[in-house]
């Protein structure tokens, strides 16, 4: 079997994109292992607290931000990060040729009930002879040159595009290295499942509720089927279900704070899952246009997100 390093020489990637993801994802691995330590590594808990030796704890969300920025940092082809848990970017190598936005620790939440969590990331190519700024990621998602994610579950996997389809590798701790096990994944166009925070429903647009309550109504409503229902709470864990079986995932606008966009942050949530999603058949959509078109304004902004089977979603957005 195909590890990841020989599935990355044998492509069209660039050597040097080749080492930055040689670089994340084996930082990924070691994020793996500290999540395995759980509370037995004295990790566990909110920053800010201190443990039974009066060290001071921190979140593994924030451990995986400091793992991550460490290692990026020193890759010379990295140019600048973004980060969920860095409030502004952060410069690496202006001779570098890569911007990497991520999320260290996506679903937090779940870490402490030992569920689903996962690092999501964004890579753009870009070049300069001036320190990366900002303004310099404000860059539509349809230019990554690679998104993934690493799903930290029972086993730790990787999927992975480059822009010419999506694959995922499962980490194999005997060889110390991630394993081709899902070649060219693809969605199906139809489901009967769906994934969305149904505690939020009054707070929907009446458009979205009238399609929740469509599929709620399955055999008996308009669409004539039933639908089952999901909810990882860790977007990453949605989107892997759906990569794996299909299904639409939505964290739609809602009124709860209506100057929010949405919940989900664009650079490194949704352009990365929408890269995926489209590589494998699959669409993503805010409520009026593809993900991978939105030209960015901030790099902590928020969107709403429609995701998955190509049908669905149509349908999803036609009830507006
Ligand atoms: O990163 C934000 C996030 O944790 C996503 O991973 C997940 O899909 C969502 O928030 C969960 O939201 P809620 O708390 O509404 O279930
Ligand atoms: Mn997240």
């Amino acid at each position: 079997m195909q590890n990841l390093t020989d599935v990355l020489a044998s492509s069209a990637v660039p050597e040097t994109l080749q080492t930055v993801l040689t670089v994340t994802t084996e930082t990924c691995i070691a994020i793996s292992d500290a999540l395995k330590q759980g509370s037995l590594a004295g990790i566990l808990g909110m920053a800010g607290n201190e443990n039974v030796q009066g060290e001071e704890q921190k979140k593994l969300d924030v451990i995986s931000n400091d793992m991550l920025k460490d290692a990026l940092l020193a890759c010379p082809a990295v140019r600048a990060i973004a980060s969920e848990e860095e409030d502004y970017i952060v410069p690496a190598n202006t001779d570098g040729e890569y911007l990497i936005a991520f999320d260290p620790l996506d679903g937090s939440s779940n870490i402490d009930i030992n569920a689903m969590v996962g690092t999501i990331f964004s890579i753009y190519h870009q070049t300069g002879d001036q320190p990366a700024t900002e303004a310099d990621f404000l860059i539509p998602g349809k230019e990554q040159v690679a998104a993934g994610y690493v799903l930290y579950g029972p086993s730790t996997m990787l999927v992975l595009t480059t822009g010419n389809g999506v694959n995922m590798f499962t980490y194999d701790p005997t060889q110390g290295t991630f394993v081709l096990t899902h070649e060219n994944i693809r969605v199906a166009q139809e489901t009967q499942e769906f994934a969305i925070n149904m505690s939020n429903q009054r707070f929907w647009s009446a458009n979205m509720q009238n399609y929740v309550n469509d599929l709620v109504k399955g055999k008996d409503g308009q669409r004539g089927k039933n639908f089952n229902m999901r909810w990882v709470a860790a977007m990453v864990g949605d989107v892997h279900r759906i990569l794996c079986r299909g299904g639409i995932f939505i964290y739609p606008w809602d009124n709860k704070d209506p100057s929010k966009a949405g919940k989900l942050r664009l650079m490194y949530e949704a352009n990365p899952m929408a890269m995926l999603l489209e590589q494998a058949g699959g669409k993503a959509h805010t409520h009026t246009q593809r993900i991978l078109d939105i030209q960015p304004e901030a790099i902590h902004q928020r969107v709403a997100v429609i995701l998955g089977a190509a049908n669905e979603v149509d349908t999803c957005l036609s009830y507006s």
